[in-house]
């Protein structure tokens, strides 16, 4: 336990924890169940290809979201790709800068021009007004994002693409089990893409799904994730291997199986996280809409720097040292990320509202692999720290550390001027 400045590992404390603490580590479910379905496939010899599993694990998404067709892929990042091409995009796609670096590599990677748009002045979500601005002839479709599995703002954004003439997709990798004005995320839009990497709330090692009710995209899609097959030597379309195996099926039907106690674990994380650093200024635990289903899988810090006197690449380094890997999602924005940063279209482009977000926030580590006595210790330490933070930049600023020269010059340097 971290009761003074001096526990802590920067000032030559004990590490707080010989484990690494990460965020999402995988959720594994009921090892019986996985092992018995390994055997089963394996005594089949169905390993991929449309198997059996994977045809359930299709099923009961697609029973869960409430939508006619599911289509399991490999990742979602595969799922994007078939997604934008089912749904017939080109030219420009509007999406927020705030996210994976999927959601705009998805698009580039097939010749599409990602157009970075704005989040609301709350977050974490694309702003609508700020899509219906980016709008031009060469505009195809929107890909909002329900960042953390909050939704964005469907209806308004629906009701935009159904005045320009747009496609309306989702990339839903965080959303799976959560809901949008009572309806669940996956039946909005054109498409919606969900994701089951193993760091996901249900995780099938890795994979995806496009979920749609559109007869046409999901047509499109199915052929395009088997190489354009339509029979056995018959190929009508342009296609990729996008194909889910039968072993990621088993594990995502297992792990769906342990989705409601993996939901469960979840949710106590967040009450707990939010209980312990209740009343902490300058430290706000983003809040879920508790009227509406959620997976609750992240749970995310907002830190104000004029408040706790360090800045959240403080707070992350200091976590970092004590062997706490949180995660500064989505830093720094797509649109400082290569290849876009480099390219004339984004060099000027300001998105205020995304930078302001991805230079406050921190991802914790939440899950069923976490416990209450590992959160209270990095509640504990967090409280130290935005309770001291001007101390911590005044010993480090003096030279008074236990790593590295470096480690204090980035604390210093990334903390900015102090606002005592
Ligand atoms: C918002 C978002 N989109 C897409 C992806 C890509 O998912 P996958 O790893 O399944 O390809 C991720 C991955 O975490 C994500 O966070």
């Amino acid at each position: 336990m971290k009761l003074s400045l001096d526990d802590l590992r920067i000032f030559g404390g004990p590490l707080a924890f010989d484990e690494t603490q990460h965020v999402g580590r995988p959720n594994i479910g009921n090892r019986d169940r996985l092992l018995a379905r390994l055997d089963d496939l394996l005594d089949r010899r169905w390993l991929t290809n449309n198997g059996p599993y994977v045809q359930e694990f299709e099923q009961r998404i697609a029973d869960l979201v409430g939508v006619k067709h599911c289509i399991a892929t490999s990742n979602a990042t595969v799922a994007l790709e078939i997604a934008a091409r089912a749904a017939e995009l080109s030219g420009e796609v509007i999406i927020p800068s705030f996210t994976f670096v999927a959601t705009a590599h998805a698009l580039q990677w097939i010749g599409i021009t990602p157009v970075f748009c704005d989040v609301e002045s709350e977050g974490p979500n694309i702003d609508p007004d700020a899509v219906e601005k980016a709008i031009t002839p060469a505009t195809s479709g929107i890909l909002g994002v329900h960042v953390w599995g909050k939704p964005c703002g469907a209806d308004r954004l629906g009701e935009i693409a159904r005045r320009y003439g747009l496609r309306l997709l989702f990339d839903a990798a965080h959303a799976f089990g959560c809901s949008y004005r009572g309806r669940m995320i996956g039946s909005l839009g054109d498409a919606e893409v969900f994701s089951f990497h193993a760091t996901k709330c249900v995780n099938a090692f890795e994979g995806g799904a496009i979920v749609t009710n559109d007869d046409g995209i999901a047509a499109r899609a199915k052929l395009m994730r088997n190489f354009g097959f339509a029979t056995y030597d018959v190929v009508t379309s342009l296609g990729i291997n996008g194909k889910m195996t039968e072993i990621c099926a088993a594990m995502g039907l297992t792990s769906l199986e342990s989705m409601a106690q993996f939901t469960r674990i979840n949710y106590d994380n967040y009450r707990q996280y939010r209980r312990e650093l209740a009343d902490l200024p300058g430290i706000t635990v983003m809040a879920y809409d508790e009227g509406e289903q959620n997976n609750y899988h992240y749970v995310v810090i907002e830190i104000d720097e004029l408040t706790t006197g360090l800045g959240r690449d403080a707070f992350h380094q200091i976590l970092w040292e004590e062997n706490v890997r949180a995660r500064r999602y989505f830093y720094p924005g797509c649109h400082q990320l290569e290849p876009y940063r480099s390219l004339p279209r984004y060099a000027d482009l300001s998105l205020p509202n995304t930078e302001r977000l991805t230079a406050r926030v921190l991802c914790l580590p939440s899950g069923s692999a976490v416990t209450p006595g590992i959160i209270s210790e990095i509640c504990q330490i967090i409280r130290l720290v935005a309770t001291h933070g001007r101390e911590i930049r005044e010993r480090l600023s003096s030279g008074e550390f236990r790593t590295s020269r470096q480690l204090a010059a980035n604390l210093t340097a990334v903390s900015g001027p102090s606002h005592a």
